[in-house]
């Protein structure tokens, strides 16, 4: 791409963000928010306990059609949380795409195991299941029908896979391969309230999936997550586990386990039934955003805007856009950042930081190009709804 053309995209992306919001993700607060919040102050259930917080889960069971919700604290927290349910610890490996959000890889390191990097696909931008499958074929050695790495000789327990962007996996496929590995399949739908992948909401394929209501979010409740679930006793043991595992006893305190404090309070769950019934509103103003920016980047040579894949019903969190190598990328940044626009590297592979180096991986080819040709652009909302 030519200087110029950088330059006409970048003038077009200006006006279309005129007088708008030009950052990243801004929250949107249009219906019930100060309401339901006075209702939590006038009736002093601010915190663990309260209405707001079982009503939001009943919501979130009916949205996602999961069968049991559990409310937390933060994304980051439920997947803390299912790990520590299904005991996973030092002597354990837990695969995860070397392309994903720190917080992924960090809920493993919680719990002493090990994350054990893989490759995405362009496609997607998840887990790509053929390369998993290569992996894996190479790295295990089955014993009493449990998945060992034959170099660690520690156990595969889990792959967590990632919903990037609110673009689904080819989730299917992964399925089949845990499956046949016995390997539990939690899927990170931090980013993807409101995807679906062949009219199944993400995050409800394997037995656990979680969801995020940080403020960066579709929709949020200020900090929260989710865990979806698929069976009522774990759904109950992991309510259990964020609530310091404390039992009911009339007039006295009893824990059974050591537990976390990861519920969620009853201001944030407020705030996120409020959000969730303006859920469809604002992802059709999210799909409205897309294609202003399709038509933006139409033309564009060597920059393609990531479109959701096939079988993918998108909720389009954050716009990204693939560039044809890195040095369009830095031309098109330069030209930018002097409109004051927000931009934002995507994720660098975890595996290059110092703090995961000496983790097991395979090739992470495609999740370094990735990090090297995309970019996020201003996705908020507001841009496609009218208040
Ligand atoms: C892919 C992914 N996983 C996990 C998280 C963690 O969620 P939270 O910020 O609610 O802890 C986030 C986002 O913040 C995310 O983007």
């Amino acid at each position: 791409m030519s200087e110029k053309d950088s330059k006409i995209i970048v003038n077009k992306l200006e006006k279309y963000l005129a007088n708008k919001s030009k950052r990243l993700h801004d929250p949107i607060f249009f219906g019930n928010e100060i309401r339901y919040l006075n209702k939590c102050i006038e009736t002093g259930f601010v915190s663990y306990v309260g209405k707001f917080v079982e009503t939001f889960e009943k919501k979130l069971c009916n949205f996602t059609k999961s069968k049991f919700v559990v409310a937390t604290s933060s994304g980051t927290a439920a997947l803390h949380l299912i790990l520590d349910y299904l005991n996973i610890g030092k002597n354990d490996e837990v695969l995860v795409p070397g392309y994903t959000y720190v917080a992924t890889a960090n809920a493993i390191k919680y719990c002493k195991a090990t994350p054990n990097f893989v490759d995405i696909d362009t496609e997607t931008l998840g887990v790509c299941p053929k390369k998993l499958e290569n992996y894996l074929r190479k790295i295990i050695i089955k014993k009493k029908n449990k998945s060992f790495n034959k170099h660690t000789k520690k156990h595969i327990k889990a792959i967590i896979i990632v919903h990037v962007y609110g673009f689904s996996c080819k989730v299917n496929a992964i399925k089949k391969i845990c499956k046949k590995y016995n390997i539990e399949l939690i899927e990170d739908a931090a980013e993807a309230v409101g995807s679906f992948y062949k009219k199944k909401h993400l995050g409800t394929f394997g037995n656990f999936g979680i969801l995020s209501f940080n403020g960066n979010k579709t929709i949020t409740s200020g900090g929260g997550g989710a865990i979806l679930v698929k069976s009522k006793t774990a759904a109950q043991k992991l309510k259990h586990l964020s609530t310091h595992s404390k039992l009911k006893v009339k007039f006295d305190h009893f824990h059974d386990k050591i537990g976390f404090n990861y519920r969620m309070i009853n201001l944030a769950a407020a705030v996120g039934c409020a959000q969730l019934e303006n859920l469809k509103l604002i992802l059709a103003a999210k799909l409205k955003i897309f294609k202003a920016y399709k038509n933006i980047f139409k033309n564009a040579k060597g920059i393609n805007l990531i479109n959701a894949p096939k079988y993918c019903q998108s909720n389009y969190w954050l716009i990204t856009v693939l560039f044809e190598d890195k040095k369009i990328r830095e031309k098109f940044i330069r030209n930018l950042s002097k409109k004051g626009i927000g931009l934002r590297y995507t994720w660098r592979p975890l595996k290059s930081l110092k703090i995961f180096n000496d983790c097991p991986s395979d090739k992470l080819d495609v999740s370094k190009s990735i990090f090297e040709r995309t970019l996020n652009l201003p996705s908020s909302p507001a841009l496609g709804i009218k208040k």
